[in-house]
């Protein structure tokens, strides 16, 4: 005869006696599976007698139920308890630091940038940004460049491939007129024409951004990028370019005295017109910035001309300003002793380890002005 009470108690004590998951599964098995002790104790049945096979099998089965239940709010508590203790391994403290990445430099034509902007937000400016696509009347007609002009040949201008026609459709053109036809902007200067289109005066921006020119050799590259200065009010007049010029100088080069030589020059957007050369001593290897009996010009510049203050709508009479535009690369090879330019675009990481930036070596340029 099945001891039914026995039976249940060691069932519900073996049951509670399981620390995981598998083995309540192996419990399971033990108890209830095709050989278990239950489904043996039951099969017994077959041989006993109508009444004992009557209660035995009720009690059987109760039992069976009782087991069933208790191994199902087992698994439930084995579970939450395995949860539990898998997220407490897996924990992440997200108070801890973060780590840098060792491997990461900033390129110095993105240091020098930063560096830039930094100057010159010291002296009220801020940054402005215009399309490196542009077209022709803002990279040249809306600059005074007459249609006539030698840069606005095939020669120095990326010209996109398709014709654009007044009605924004499109055709493909072999024709040699350019006008109207998207390009790759050859300087920075577009951004003044677009900063008068799109604001009010009094402005005082600087525009960084790539530049573009079919041109390569040792000391030009395809792309290259510049910073352009860009001040409008009812003020200001040549000697405060002048001083504008020699303060970010000085503050760049971080230097107290550099000397800085304004030389006449042309550009049809400016009148007058001046290149700036600052002093420097050129040694067999090295140009080194400051006292010396060489010149070396780092930007263009000059007092904003009267037509393109007329194409965006300022009266002359009231409106004035300067203008000046400078080389990113060249700035940063003379400051940080890269000798060659082309190496810039490389992608060498050999190169960018050596001349490149920590990620997290913040410019502290502003603070020392
Ligand atoms: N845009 C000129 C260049 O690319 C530089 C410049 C800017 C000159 C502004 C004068 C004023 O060479």
């Amino acid at each position: 005869m099945v001891d039914t009470a026995a039976l249940l108690s060691e069932s519900l004590a073996a049951i509670a006696a399981c620390d995981s998951s598998t083995a309540l599964e192996e419990q399971r098995v033990t108890l209830l599976g095709k050989k278990g002790t239950l489904t043996e104790a039951l099969r017994t049945l077959g041989g006993a007698d109508p009444e004992t096979r009557k209660t035995l099998g009720a009690a059987l089965n109760q039992i069976k139920e009782v087991i069933t239940d208790a191994i199902e709010a087992k698994k439930l508590e084995l579970a939450g308890r395995e949860l539990d203790a898998r997220l407490k391994t897996e924990r992440i403290d997200v108070t801890l630091p973060a780590r840098p990445i060792p491997n990461g430099r900033i390129h110095p034509v993105t240091r020098v940038i930063d560096e830039i902007a930094a100057i010159f937000a010291e002296m009220g400016f801020t940054v402005a940004t215009g399309p490196d696509i542009e077209d022709d009347y803002h990279n040249f007609t809306a600059l005074n460049i007459p249609e006539s002009h030698p840069a606005r040949q095939m020669h120095d201008t990326f010209y996109l491939g398709r014709q654009w026609t007044v009605d924004g459709e499109q055709k493909n053109n072999r024709q040699p007129s350019t006008i109207n036809r998207p390009l790759l902007r050859t300087h920075t200067s577009p951004v003044q024409i677009r900063t008068m289109q799109n604001g009010k005066p009094p402005f005082r921006i600087i525009a960084p951004g790539s530049t573009y020119r079919c041109d390569s050799d040792i000391t030009h590259t395809p792309m290259f990028h510049q910073v352009e200065g860009f001040v409008i009010d009812q003020h200001t007049h040549m000697g405060h370019l002048k001083g504008c010029v020699t303060e970010f100088l000085k503050a760049f080069f971080e230097l107290d005295d550099v000397p800085v030589r304004f030389r006449p020059s042309f550009f049809p957007f400016t009148e007058p017109s001046a290149e700036v050369d600052i002093g420097c001593k050129r040694g067999k290897d090295e140009i080194k910035i400051g006292a010396g009996e060489d010149w070396l010009e780092v930007m263009g510049c000059g007092m904003v001309h009267p037509n393109v203050l007329k194409n965006c709508g300022l009266n002359p009479d009231e409106w004035q300003g300067f203008a000046f535009g400078m080389g990113v690369e060249r700035l940063a090879m003379l400051k940080y002793g890269i000798p060659d330019l082309r190496t810039f675009f490389e992608s060498d990481v050999r190169w960018l380890r050596h001349y490149g930036f920590d990620a997290l070596d913040i410019s502290s340029l502003p603070g020392e002005l």
